[in-house]
Order: structure tokens, then C-alpha cells, then sequence
């Protein structure tokens, strides 16, 4: 597991940005994509890097973690409309590449098909080589509540009041966020080649020091990454403020600047030495 501890949200997003572009670089690649706030600044540095320096999505297929029950695709407040209108729309990503579970029939039948045919998918496609994360702040990954199964594939859950009160500012009100989603499982985002986690801001601490430094519980969802082979947590201050071993970070994290090996405003390395050679995984 990586801690990569960034001056601000803005560099969070370059850090991140420059694992796909590294991924890109290689070949065909399957990006796993998140909405919400925290993924925004990647998305604004990939777009910026598509327009300015050509990096390209032609070759990249994707799939979102998750999708509100109910919600027309159309709708503007689905996850596949926001992902398009935050990302895919700006880049040459063709539109029939990116992917997400079929929520809109709210039949328990019909969503356990579109779940199992969603997990089909990925597999079809070769499995997910980086899948960006954010975390709730009762540490959930994807849509996958505390209590969700390690081993859960995508599968309906039921959002928790928490999180439906933090998704009420897409909606008109509380009552009308939708209460079901599909997600993505943690065994799924497990599969991942390379998972991405980026939190900013206060309100994630506690659950970043809990994925971090906690024990692996369905308590805390995103522990479930201490049992991913290549994980990174990219965070602003704010969010790595609770961390309890942050001295040890900044240790490593100077070290690997030693090195040479941390990517940030040292073009001559990428991030992919930077995660195959640095001092501490
Ligand atoms: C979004 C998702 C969620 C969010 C999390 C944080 O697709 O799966 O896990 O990443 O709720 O949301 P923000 O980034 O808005 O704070």
C-alpha cells in the first residue's frame, strides 16, 4: 500500500493523472472510473492533457463503479450522465467504451441480470488496470456500505443515510436521492490491476486513517485495500491530517524524492518506477 501525500487537491488529481497516463502510454487499457467530488481534479488534468498534449482515450474502454436504482441513464444526475458530462464528453473516449451497470428497471430480477452481466463485462474486457476510488466518509468504496462482504461482487446495496445525505446536494431534496444503487463489490475493485484511492479535505480523515491504519473490516470498506497488491492512497493534507504514522510517510515520501523517484515536477521518472522501485510499499 502507497501513501502519496500531495500539497493540495490539485495535485492529488496530477498524481493520479500521471498513473493513467503512464497506464495509457503501455497500451490498451481499462479504466475504472468514479464520480463525485473527489475524482474531479484527475478528471480536469486528464482533460487538460488530452487538449494540450494529445494524450488519448481512443484505445481505453471504461466502466463506472456505480449506479443510483431508478435514475434514466439520460437523467443528468446518474452516474453515466455525470461521468460523461465531468470526463468522457471532453476526451476522444468513443461513447460506446464506457460502461455501467443497467439500473434503471427496479426490478430485484432485472438488477441482479444487469449485476451478474456487469461483472461479464469487465471480465470480457481483460479486468480493470486502474480503478480510481474515492471513499465516503464512513469509509465506503464504491457504493459498498460498512458491512458490505470482502468478497462481494456487483450486487444491489441499499445507500445509508449518511450517504444519502451527503448525495442531497444533486438532488432536490433528502427524500429524493435514491435509496439503491448498483456498485461495483469489493472483490471486484480488488481484481483491479492498479486501484487509485484520492481523498481532500477533513471529512475523509477519519475514514482514510481507519483504510489505512485500522484493521480489515466490512466495518470500514476501504480496509479492504491493505489486501490489494498495488494500492494508492493519494491524499491533500486535510485528508492525511488523522493519519497516525504521517511522519513515516513523509519519511518514505523524502526518500523516494531522493531517489528520483517521485513523478511530480521530475519528468525524467514515471510513476510506473516510482510504484515498481520506491523504498516501501
Ligand atoms: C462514486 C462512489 C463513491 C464516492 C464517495 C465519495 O462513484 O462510488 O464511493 O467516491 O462517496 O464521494 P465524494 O468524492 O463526492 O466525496
Amino acid at each position: 500500500m502507497r501513501v502519496v501525500l500531495c500539497g493540495s487537491t490539485e495535485e492529488t488529481g496530477q498524481y493520479a493523472a500521471q498513473i493513467i497516463a503512464d497506464r495509457i502510454v503501455e497500451g490498451p487499457c481499462t479504466l475504472g472510473l468514479a464520480t463525485g467530488s473527489s475524482p474531479l481534479p484527475v478528471y480536469r488534468e486528464l482533460i487538460r492533457r488530452h487538449r494540450q498534449s494529445g494524450l488519448s482515450f481512443a484505445q481505453c474502454v471504461a466502466f463506472t463503479l456505480d449506479e443510483y436504482v431508478g435514475l434514466d441513464p439520460q437523467d443528468s444526475r446518474s452516474y453515466r450522465a455525470t461521468i460523461r458530462s465531468d470526463f468522457v464528453d471532453h476526451v476522444d473516449l468513443a461513447p460506446e467504451a464506457l460502461h455501467s451497470p443497467r439500473a434503471q428497471d427496479g426490478d430485484a430480477t432485472a438488477l441482479s441480470t444487469a449485476a451478474a452481466q456487469y461483472e461479464r463485462c469487465i471480465a470480457d474486457a481483460g479486468g480493470i488496470d486502474v480503478q480510481l476510488l474515492g471513499i465516503g466518509g464512513n469509509g465506503h468504496i464504491g457504493f459498498n456500505e460498512p458491512s458490505s462482504s470482502l468478497a462481494s461482487r456487483t450486487r444491489i446495496k441499499a445507500l445509508t443515510r449518511e450517504t444519502r445525505d451527503a448525495n442531497a446536494r444533486f438532488f432536490e431534496d433528502d427524500e429524493t436521492v435514491p435509496s439503491l444503487c448498483l456498485t461495483q463489490g469489493l472483490g471486484t475493485i480488488l481484481d483491479s490491476a492498479h486501484a487509485v484511492l484520492l481523498a481532500q479535505g477533513e471529512s475523509k480523515a477519519a475514514a482514510v486513517r481507519a483504510s489505512v491504519e485500522g484493521p480489515v473490516s466490512a466495518a470500514c470498506p476501504a480496509s479492504a485495500l491493505q489486501l490489494h497488491p498495488r494500492a494508492t492512497f493519494i491524499l491533500d493534507p486535510a485528508a492525511a491530517s488523522a493519519l497516525e504514522n504521517l511522519d513515516y510517510y513523509q519519511h518514505v515520501q523524502a526518500l523516494n524524492d531522493e531517489l528520483g523517484l517521485r513523478p511530480l515536477g521530475r519528468p525524467l521518472h514515471s510513476v510506473r518506477s516510482l510504484c515498481e522501485s520506491s523504498v516501501s510499499d
